[in-house]
């Protein structure tokens, strides 16, 4: 068990003190030693150290994994004061007002390369606006472009696309907002030309153009809005995508997900399909019917071939279109959203990124005919941004996985030892 000492002078613990193993020498100040078992919650201590001044012998860190013991040396600065029982950590000269607190990345790898730290709040640039951001929702593509170079992007990244929040600065040329207003948006848009943002939504300051975000209806909370930009953009896409027409019918491959939960939702109340079929595993298929799907299916128990009914379009938000297809008329698209298709004859569909989609479903939204989905483990505190990536990460999630409230002042060494 590690702590960490309230006199900021004296080293960095693991039970008992012990005497500096492997000391650098390159430092006459006070040095820590940690030692013992570090798992993801040690490298974000880590991070958070670093954060604060430490000197952190970087490549040891990220090495770190659940099951490895090892030491670590630091010089811990004299101004880190840890206050109140619960030991929240707070740089004693306050906050720097042009640094915000974010989380970010520095390399490739799983969740355990994430850190809390600072990042510069932006200067909003032609068309955009800066929003302080209230509630932020993962997507799989966090972790995707995590996990592997999968696109053009600079370190630090600090990832997130969905975010909601409120206007707190504006570029001259931004005309469609004005400070104050509440608004939501996916603020990374992937068909952009050169690399992708720096600085994604897990930050509580994020610049973005005023065309990819829309007005929040007043009767949608700020972890609501967050939760659907980019899956309602990927849902109109896939239904642009093949072609569909008023009241045809549509069979949503993976219908309890981020991105499925909406389109079954999409299906019948925007699109007015006339039949909506969806597949889950079992014990969310009355879960996937409330959301509006007429006929559910339990993948565990029956197979796509089993299906009677042909449907005008599948989407397959799973990527198993392989055998989902059958379910589809024999000339019917089979739009999957995953990459690559698992089948020669799907058409994969990825999704535009624009304020506009989200201004025309604030009416559904508003009526309550749509509902914004969040996963019922959830809100994520933004301390628990691990927690929330876990769970994403299991492919098991039921709607939006949210991280909700943004308070970093109440960031505690409760949350990473
Ligand atoms: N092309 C694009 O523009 C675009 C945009 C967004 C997302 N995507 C991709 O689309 C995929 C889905 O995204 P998401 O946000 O919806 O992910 P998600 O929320 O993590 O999806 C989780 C859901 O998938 C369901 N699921 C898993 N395996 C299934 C199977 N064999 N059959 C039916 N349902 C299954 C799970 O239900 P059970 O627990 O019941 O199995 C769970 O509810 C990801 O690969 C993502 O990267 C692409």
């Amino acid at each position: 068990m590690t702590e960490l000492s309230k006199n900021p002078d004296i080293p960095l613990v693991s039970g008992q003190r012990t005497p500096n193993r492997r000391s650098t020498g390159t430092h006459n100040a006070p040095r820590a030693v940690l030692t013992g078992h570090l798992g993801p919650r040690g490298v974000m201590q880590l991070g958070w150290l670093r954060d604060l001044g430490a000197r952190v012998h970087k490549r040891k860190v990220i090495q770190l994994t659940e099951d490895k013991a090892t030491d670590v040396s630091f010089h811990i600065p004299r101004d880190i004061s840890c206050h109140g029982p619960d030991m929240v950590l707070k740089k004693s000269s306050g906050p720097d007002k042009k640094m915000q607190k974010v989380w970010f990345y520095e390399e490739y790898g799983p969740k355990e390369v994430l850190s809390f730290g600072d990042f510069p709040i932006p200067t909003p640039t032609k068309n955009q606006l800066l929003v302080q951001v209230h509630a932020a929702a993962l997507n799989p593509i966090d972790f995707k472009l995590r996990n592997m170079p999968l696109a053009p992007l600079d370190f630090p990244v600090v990832p997130g696309c969905d975010m909601s929040g409120i206007v707190v600065e504006k570029h001259d040329q931004a005309s469609r907002f004005k400070v104050g207003d509440h608004v939501y948006g996916n603020i990374q848009d992937f068909k952009a030309k050169g690399k992708l943002k720096q600085l994604g939504s897990l930050a509580q300051f994020v610049a973005v153009a005023e065309d990819m975000v829309a007005e929040k209806p007043k009767n949608v909370s700020f972890e609501e809005a967050a939760s659907l930009p980019l899956a309602v953009q990927t849902v109109v896409e896939a239904f642009k995508t093949g072609g569909f027409q008023e009241g045809e019918s549509v069979f949503i491959v993976g219908g309890a997900g981020g991105v499925g939960s909406m389109a079954v939702q999409l299906a019948k109340h925007v699109y007015r399909a006339c039949l909506v079929g969806a597949s889950t595993s079992g014990g969310k298929v009355n879960f996937v019917k409330a959301l509006g799907a007429d006929k559910v299916m339990d993948y565990t128990h029956t197979h796509y071939g089993e299906i009677e009914d042909k449907y005008d379009l599948v989407i397959d938000t799973v990527g198993d279109s392989k055998n989902s297809y059958v379910v589809g008329k024999e000339t019917a698209p089979i739009v999957d959203i995953t990459w690559p298709p698992s089948n020669p004859r799907a058409i994969h569909s990825s999704l535009t990124v624009s304020g506009e989609i989200l201004d025309k479903l604030n009416p559904f939204l508003e009526s309550g005919k749509v509902k914004a989905v969040i996963d019922p483990k959830g809100p994520y505190h933004l301390c628990d941004v691990f927690k929330a990536f876990e769970h994403l990460e299991t492919g098991r999630a039921k709607g939006k996985v949210v991280i909700f409230p943004f308070t970093p002042e109440t960031y505690s060494l409760q949350h990473v030892i």
